[in-house]
């Protein structure tokens, strides 16, 4: 199909998908679609005009999004401008804290925004702020990214970027038409390993990539304590009613940059998937829960484990799991094996065939431990080292979120877009990573067979530069 024809279809479908789920008249969407076609851009390396103060809002503030409300407000060069909510008082609260860190200087008028599902619509119309910052349940991530770009905003949202295929499109679409930024905020290609192993594949250390492994393996069954609100009472359906990996970005992110998917080199292909019969989130609300109760209702059908292997345009390959019920330590795999050695996590350890001078004759024992000083002290990323005196300065590596990673991917959002530089993740690296969940569900739907990445850039990667190692 040729692209101006998809993207009369893809806005046709936009239009529909409006219809359905929000109800707004034909001639609404039909005019927030009305954008010359010739205007649409690929966004690769896309770099917005600078914005010397960015004005903030925030759709979503529960367990995730405080978090960013809370840092984002503390970054030099941001004005918080409008928090929504569906609850008044988690608005309220992330307003009251930013107030506090604008010390009567900064976020003096923040507009609040709570009490029903469509209160962030009225907030993007009427505030009309510089970046939006998503951190809902996974289904509204779609429609509120979307929306956001369409209201002149640059949109920045939690992992997952969307759920569905026709989503992640329309996001591209979108961004595309109206030249606003759309990433999706995979803090853990900030984490302090993961920055250390992009330096170190950047300089050839592991010669050429072979393979991957990424998983998201995080035992989460508490949520399901939260029964009525927060993260529990909206994710514990997803084990029910969804299919496959439901949270592949944090495993797969760093690793797809290592290997530089989708930028120049090589990109998805396709993916296999197998998922585990699923019995672990059925035994725990049995043990939990009356059998009255909603959770001991619900028919948990979603395999507790995912295994899912990616095949790369060049034949590499990504191993990529995800369990979020199973009691075991929690694990990213985080690994990439090249011709000469592997790096590798949880724990953090190095394998070159050469060894590493003065520790490892060769490939044959890992580096790890007290002794990856040495490699940190080699390797350690500049933006790290740039950005260790701030973090330490907010509290240490512990009190910025996941390690230092959460405060090193907003302070570089602010950054690039102060500066007017391209941001380090672009949108179609978020529906590539974000894409393993629809595919993964169709191909356990159709026994394991292969599924075809849709190519997000329609053949734009091979031009796309490389992340580089930003200083
Ligand atoms: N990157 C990370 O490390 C990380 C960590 C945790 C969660 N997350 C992601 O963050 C997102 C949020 O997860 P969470 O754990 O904070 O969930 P949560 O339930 O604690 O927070 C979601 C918030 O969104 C609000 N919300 C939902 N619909 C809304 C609407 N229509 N209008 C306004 N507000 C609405 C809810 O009221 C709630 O407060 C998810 O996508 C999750 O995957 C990412």
């Amino acid at each position: 199909m040729k692209r101006k024809d998809f993207l009369k279809l893809s806005s046709a479908s936009a239009m529909l998908f409006g219809l359905k789920s929000h109800g707004i008249g034909l001639s609404d969407s039909q005019k927030k679609y009305d954008y010359l076609e010739n205007d649409s851009q690929y966004m690769g390396d896309f770099a917005a005009p600078k914005i010397n103060k960015v004005r903030v809002a925030f759709i979503g503030v529960g367990a995730r999004g405080s978090g960013h409300a809370k840092q984002i407000a503390a970054i030099e060069g941001t004005e918080v401008v409008g928090i929504c909510d569906l609850y008044e008082d988690l608005a309220e609260k992330s307003s009251y804290i930013c107030q506090e860190i604008g010390n009567g200087k900064r976020h003096k008028n923040i507009a609040i925004y709570s009490g029903s599902d469509n209160k962030w619509r009225g907030m993007l119309n009427d505030i009309k702020p510089d970046a939006v910052f998503i951190s809902t349940n996974w289904d509204n991530h779609a429609p509120m990214a979307i929306e956001t770009m369409k209201s002149g905003a640059h949109a920045f949202v939690e992992v997952p970027m969307a759920t569905t295929i026709k989503d992640l499109w329309d996001i591209v679409n979108t961004s595309e038409k109206t030249r606003k930024h759309c990433m999706m905020m995979e803090n853990v290609n900030y984490g302090r390993d993961e920055l250390m192993y992009l330096n170190m594949c950047r300089k050839g250390v592991i010669g050429e990539f072979l393979h991957a492994e990424a998983a998201y393996i995080h035992e989460l069954r508490f949520q399901m304590k939260e029964e009525n609100r927060g993260t529990g009472s909206w994710r514990t359906h997803h084990y029910a009613k969804s299919k496959g990996n439901l949270y592949p970005t944090h495993g797969l992110g760093p690793v797809a940059q290592y290997m530089n998917l989708a930028r120049g080199d090589d990109n998805f292909n396709s993916l296999v998937s197998y998922s585990t019969p699923a019995l672990g989130r059925k035994l725990y609300a049995e043990k939990n829960y009356d059998s009255q109760h909603k959770w001991n209702k619900l028919n948990y059908s979603n395999g507790d484990m995912n295994t899912s292997l990616i095949k790369t345009n060049l034949g590499r390959t990504i191993m990529i799991q995800w369990d979020e019920t199973s009691p075991r330590p929690y694990t990213r795999h985080n690994l990439i094996q090249g011709t000469k050695g592997v790096l590798a996590g949880f724990p953090t350890r190095v394998a070159l065939e050469n060894g590493v001078e003065g520790i490892t004759k060769d490939h044959h024992s890992w580096v790890q431990g007290k002794n990856l000083k040495k490699l940190y002290e080699k390797y350690d990323h500049p933006l790290n080292k740039r950005l260790e005196l701030l973090i330490e300065k907010m509290g240490g590596r512990n009190h910025v979120g996941h390690g230092g990673m959460d405060f090193v991917m907003r302070y570089r959002i602010i950054e690039c877009l102060r500066k007017g530089e391209p941001l380090d993740q672009n949108v179609y690296e978020g529906c590539f990573w974000s894409a393993v969940t629809p595919l993964s569900a169709n191909s356990i739907a159709n026994n394991g067979e292969p599924q075809e990445f849709p190519d997000f850039t329609r053949g734009n990667w091979k031009k796309t530069k490389a992340l580089k190692i930003i200083s």
